[in-house]
């Protein structure tokens, strides 16, 4: 392919990736499959590689990958990034709309739009001929840190508008809107902060500040950041007359807007729509801290104005809070999956918006002297992103002396087997291999979805068959006859037949869930399907040493350290031996390593005329061969399409076998 080739193929990807993008990050409707997309990616990673000269500024390839920064730059903002005025009532309400009308001088209801508010972090995007150019936090409203690579890593913020007739794509635009983390991946990242020994965040606004205030984008990258647009900075080259159809235009662009957003008619209304909305508050996917209720129409807008620090055409109609007052009635611990301890505040019951609490969750022993919380204290919870409520603060003011302090233990309250404090990890952990709550925890996690996946096997059941001594093992799982299942406590003859099936179903298993499944620490789904990938079979993945593992892309010293570990443990070795003689079948990954291609590597240049490339570097891969997409001294055949690039010369240079489409159609017919 020459360079004109390639400029217009690139953009024709380009165009295709960003489209499906949409589909999938925005819309939540993908049309293509997850390989399809993987695909397309490929070839343009391949060609971006050929062709350095032709990487746009927003191109797909460009979401990850910036070096690390020492510290962000500070950007002015060309118009103030105000801050909303907060009414707390109806009535406060009304007398900001009663302010508003008086302020315009009608009598009329006043048109407003309502908006969810989201509990993330305020930021601009300055987007310059519909590509995205530059972002930054709100800072102080006047001034903020330039962000720009770590907003790149978020997917739902597209890197270039899309124009239509309608709405074309303006010269420049600074569109505000909010990051935020959801609801689950709030969860599901707090977890795994938690199995590793990390700090959980506390609520889904810090989860979201601190992830994207990071130095290294790579590690914003790898948090599930979103975003939701709802204002505009400067403008040049599109008018909107009212809130509602500047929230429409950014959707026409391909930004993303919360689609929760409603006209409304008066103060009624918008009090209706508040009432609304926080009823909705629990179902919603993503944590919200009440409304913000804005005047439509700009350019009474305009007539309102703001004052220093916020319009006056806006208001923030927050919710009831979500914190209550209580007492620590003790602090009791439980045991995880890897055996760390989580502190757990049982409370004197207490109504939180809408249920009643018990318990909540101290995290760490760290963090429960930084706050300084005692056994005996009234404390402030509060509950937000989770469904556990957790410890704001102590009111020590109201200690009569009689309050005792925690200390963790030092033998683990379910097993009494040893407790350490690792080096660099605010975990204490119980260090017994068989401690009876980590293997609960650890069935739990290697029955579950994602993992073995047997259907029906929750953590009570579970709990049974470790108190029953039923299991000492993953592979005991396998051997639990008919007879003891039924045994168990709530267990009619049919849920004994459904979960015999769904774990004689769950024996065959694709080896990066198998992977997952086994529990390796700092190994999660992720992690097990790029080691799935890389090694095919689990033999090979059990041989690797170290320096093998930090080769590949992804894998640092700390997972390649675990996973060394993990196979030198003899116990582990049992396992996964006594796991196959129970019947457990792992299927290698998707690429057979043997086959009569294995071990060449193949490199295609240029466009082939009976096959996409990507057709054919699928069969050869079928075939157990390689293709990569650079030349280097170990590809073995240099694949020559039409109108070849700046690739043959390396090949010729390095000495390279240069095969023709006919060879490579031959040689893919053995
Ligand atoms: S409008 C001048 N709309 O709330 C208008 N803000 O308390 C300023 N926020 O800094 C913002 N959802 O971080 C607006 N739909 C929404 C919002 C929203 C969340 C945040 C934003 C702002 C803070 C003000």
């Amino acid at each position: 392919m020459d360079i004109d080739g390639a400029r217009k193929r690139i953009e024709k990807l380009k165009e295709e990736i960003t489209f499906h993008n949409r589909q999938y990050y925005q819309l939540d409707s993908p049309t293509i499959t997850d390989a399809e997309y993987d695909r397309l990616m490929a070839e343009l990673i391949s060609l971006e590689e050929s062709y350095p000269e032709l990487v746009a500024e927003d191109s797909p390839t460009r979401r990850v990958g910036a070096p690390p920064l020492d510290k962000f730059e500070t950007v002015l903002h060309t118009e103030q990034m105000l801050s909303l005025s907060n009414v707390n009532s109806p009535e406060e309400f009304r007398e900001f709309n009663d302010r508003v009308k008086r302020l315009l001088k009608t009598d009329g209801d006043i048109e407003y739009v309502g908006e969810p508010k989201l509990d993330g972090l305020a930021v601009e995007l300055i987007y310059r001929d519909g590509v995205f150019a530059l972002g930054s936090t709100r800072g102080d409203g006047v001034s903020g840190e330039n962000v720009t690579v770590n907003l790149r890593t978020i997917k739902s913020i597209p890197l270039s508008l899309l124009g239509s007739e309608r709405n074309p794509v303006p010269s420049l635009l600074e569109v505000r809107g909010e990051v935020f983390i959801g609801v689950e991946d709030f969860r599901a990242l707090n977890s795994s902060r938690e199995e590793n020994g990390q700090p959980p965040f506390a609520n889904p606004r810090n989860a979201a500040a601190g992830s994207l205030r990071q130095l290294d984008s790579s590690i914003t990258a790898g948090r599930p950041l979103d975003f939701f647009c709802y204002g505009v900075g400067a403008v040049d080259g599109a008018s909107f007359n009212t809130q509602s159809d500047m929230l429409e235009a950014f959707k026409s662009w391909g930004l993303k807007v919360n689609d929760r957003y409603s006209l409304l008619t008066g103060a009624d209304d918008a009090i209706r729509y508040h009432v609304e909305m926080e009823a909705m508050r629990d179902s919603l996917p993503y944590e919200i801290d009440g409304v913000v209720i804005k005047v439509n129409d700009f350019s009474l807008q305009r007539r309102l104005g703001s004052t220093s620090s916020a319009p006056r055409w806006a208001a923030a109609y927050k919710f009831a809070p979500r914190t209550a007052e209580t007492k620590v009635l003790d602090i009791v611990v439980n045991v995880g999956r890897t055996g760390v301890l989580t502190p757990t505040a049982l409370l004197e019951p207490v109504r939180l918006s809408g249920v009643t609490v018990s318990r909540a969750s101290l995290h760490n022993q760290d963090e429960i002297e930084r706050k300084d919380i005692r056994v005996g204290d009234r404390v402030v919870v509060e509950r937000a992103g989770e469904v556990i409520p957790y410890v704001v603060r102590s009111m020590k003011e109201s200690r009569d002396g009689s309050e005792v302090q925690f200390k963790m233990p030092k033998a683990c309250p379910v097993c009494g087997g040893h407790v350490v404090k690792l080096e660099g990890e605010v975990a204490y952990r119980c260090i017994n291999a068989s401690c009876p709550a980590k293997l609960k925890e650890g069935l739990f996690h290697f029955a579950s979805k994602g993992t073995m996946d047997i259907d029906g096997l929750g953590i009570k059941l579970i709990g049974q068959l470790v108190d029953r001594g039923l299991v000492r093992n993953f592979s005991d799982l396998f051997r639990i006859t008919r007879e003891e299942w039924s045994g168990l406590e709530r267990m009619a003859d049919k849920s004994a037949d459904n979960i015999l099936e769904s774990i004689e179903s769950s024996k065959e298993v694709r080896l990066d869930r198998f992977i997952h499944a086994l529990g390796i620490r700092h190994v999660g789904a992720h992690l097990a399907s790029v080691l799935a990938y890389e090694f095919g079979e689990l033999a090979s993945l059990m041989r690797a040493d170290k320096d093998g593992l930090t080769a590949i892309e992804g894998i640092g010293e700390e997972v390649a350290q675990s996973v060394v570990e993990f196979f030198a443990e003899k116990k582990n070795l049992d396992l996964i031996e006594s796991l196959k003689n129970a019947g457990v079948v792992v299927k290698g990954s998707e690429k057979p390593k043997d086959g009569p291609l294995s071990g060449k590597r193949f490199v295609i240049t240029g466009t082939l005329d009976s096959m996409s490339r990507s057709e054919a570097e699928e069969r050869i891969t079928a075939l157990g061969g390689k293709s990569s997409s650079s030349v280097s001294k170990n590809t073995d055949y240099l694949v020559l399409g039409e109108n070849p690039g700046s690739k043959l010369d390396k090949a010729r240079e390095l000495g390279v076998e240069v095969i023709s489409e006919e060879d490579l159609i031959k040689i893919l017919e053995v």
